[in-house]
Order: C-alpha cells, then structure tokens, then sequence
C-alpha cells in the first residue's frame, strides 16, 4: 500500500467498496454551468477514485454510473451521458488494461435504449480485460438492483421450469449465483456522495450487511484522499453480522 493507506490497517481493508457518484449537476450549477459539465468534471474524480482504490489494495470497486430511473433526466443529459461513458471507455481501456484491471458492466445491457456501439465497446472492454485480477472495476450502468433481481427470479423460474433447478434447493446463495455478476462478493462499505443519504436502487441485495459512509463532498471534488478517509472510518465501525 502507498502513502495514501497511511494510518490505515491493511488486515481490514474493505474487499468491495460501491461509489454511488453523486453531485455532479449540483457542481455545474454552483458554477453557472450546463449539468453536463458536471458529468466531463466527475470524470477525472472517477478514474483519481480508481487509482486510489489500486493504491489501497481493494479488490472489488463498483462505480453506480448510470441508473434505471436516470433515464427519466432530460434527452439532452442522457444523449451526454451515453455517449459520454462510451468515448471515456476508449479513451481509458487501455490504461485500466496495463494496471490490471478487470472490467464489467453490470445493468440491463439488453435495452435497446443503450446505443449499439455501447453494447459493443463494453462488450469489448470485457473480453480485453477478462484475465486481470489485481481490481475488479465494475461499472453499473444502465443497473437498478430490482430489476437486477427480478431478472434472477424470472431466470430461476426458467430454470426451473426447464428442470435445470430444483426449487427446493433454492437458498440465498442461488439467488446470488443469478444475479448479474455472480462471482461479486457482498459490498463492505457503500460511499455516497453529496451528502444525500439514500441508495436510489444500488446493490440493495448486496449490500445486506454493508457500512454506509456519506461524504458531504460533490462527486467531482471527491479525491482519493477522501476515499481513504472513507476506509479510514469504515475500519472505525465494528462489524457484528448480527453477534452480541
Ligand atoms: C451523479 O450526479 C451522476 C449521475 C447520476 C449520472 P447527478 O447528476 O445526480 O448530480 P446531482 O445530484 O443532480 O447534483
Ligand atoms: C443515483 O444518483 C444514480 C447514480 C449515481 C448513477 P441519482 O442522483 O440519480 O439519485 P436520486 O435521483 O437523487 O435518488
Ligand atoms: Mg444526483
């Protein structure tokens, strides 16, 4: 670990941290800016986040990038934020790649709603990456956790009509075995931005016995240094997992 994990025990380092970005159309508007100019600022706070999280030695980050709901925002804030995470996967790909990287996308990809060259560029940045495994950086986009979760239940009623599934036999750990990256484990600290205190559809499954950490900062102010302050009181709590 690098002088950003100063002060911080590296036996409890969280294994999964979720960043749900949020703050981005308030930052332009303090500046008299469009609410896109907040997005293209959220960028660099985004990947500063990422190599903070490579400097700390976390295994799995998850960034909310693009919600369910968020398609109900203004055609020209989504058209921005489409094609926007489209060009900033071809322009960061690579270097993610060279730092060992692994990429995901998690979210209803199937939506024709997602440009195609979208579906292809995340597709491609997948299979690129898919033998890294010093982070797993996984982008949800176009993701809302119900949905996440009716399509394991719709899934698992296949199955088992299929006979592919006993019903019997189904326990958490199915359900977990269904949704959109089986192999994630459970989130250990959920980081919201902006000071608002709500997961707005976010890993509700995975998050069952997660710590929550609410910075008051605006996503594209947010540094790593604020994300090591975020482990920081993250190893301050204690974990009871439902113990005495
Ligand atoms: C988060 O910032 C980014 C996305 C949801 C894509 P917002 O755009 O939600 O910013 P505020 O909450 O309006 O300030
Ligand atoms: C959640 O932020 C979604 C993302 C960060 C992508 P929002 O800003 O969309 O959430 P609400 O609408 O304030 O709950
Ligand atoms: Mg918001």
């Amino acid at each position: 670990m690098s002088e950003l994990g100063e002060g911080l025990d590296p036996d409890r380092m969280p294994r999964h941290v979720g960043i749900i970005l949020d703050g981005n159309g308030r930052w332009a508007e303090q500046r008299d800016l469009p609410r896109t100019a907040g997005h293209a600022a959220g960028e660099k706070a985004l990947f500063d986040a990422i190599q903070g999280a490579l400097d700390l030695g976390i295994e799995w980050l998850t960034v909310y990038t693009f919600s369910t709901e968020n398609w109900s925002r203004s055609e020209e804030e989504v058209t921005f934020l489409m094609y926007f995470n489209q060009d900033l996967l071809l322009r960061r790909r690579d270097d993610l790649h060279a730092d060992g990287v692994r990429i995901y996308f998690m979210g209803d990809l199937d939506d024709l709603r997602v440009p195609e060259l979208n579906r292809v560029r995340m597709r491609d940045a997948e299979t690129l990456t898919a033998q890294n495994e010093r982070l797993h950086l996984v982008f949800a986009f176009n993701y809302g956790s119900r949905l996440e979760l009716a399509d394991a239940a719709r899934r698992m009623a296949g199955d088992a009509l299929s006979g592919a599934l006993d019903p019997d036999t189904i326990d958490p750990q199915t359900v977990s075995s269904y949704l959109y990256v089986p192999e994630m484990p459970d989130v250990d600290l959920v980081i919201r931005t902006s000071g608002e205190h709500r997961l707005s559809n976010f890993l509700l499954w995975q998050a069952a016995y997660a710590e929550f950490v609410f910075p008051e900062v605006l996503f594209p102010d947010f540094t790593p240094a604020h994300l090591a302050e975020c482990v920081a009181e993250y190893q301050r709590r204690k974990r009871r997992f439902g113990r005495a």
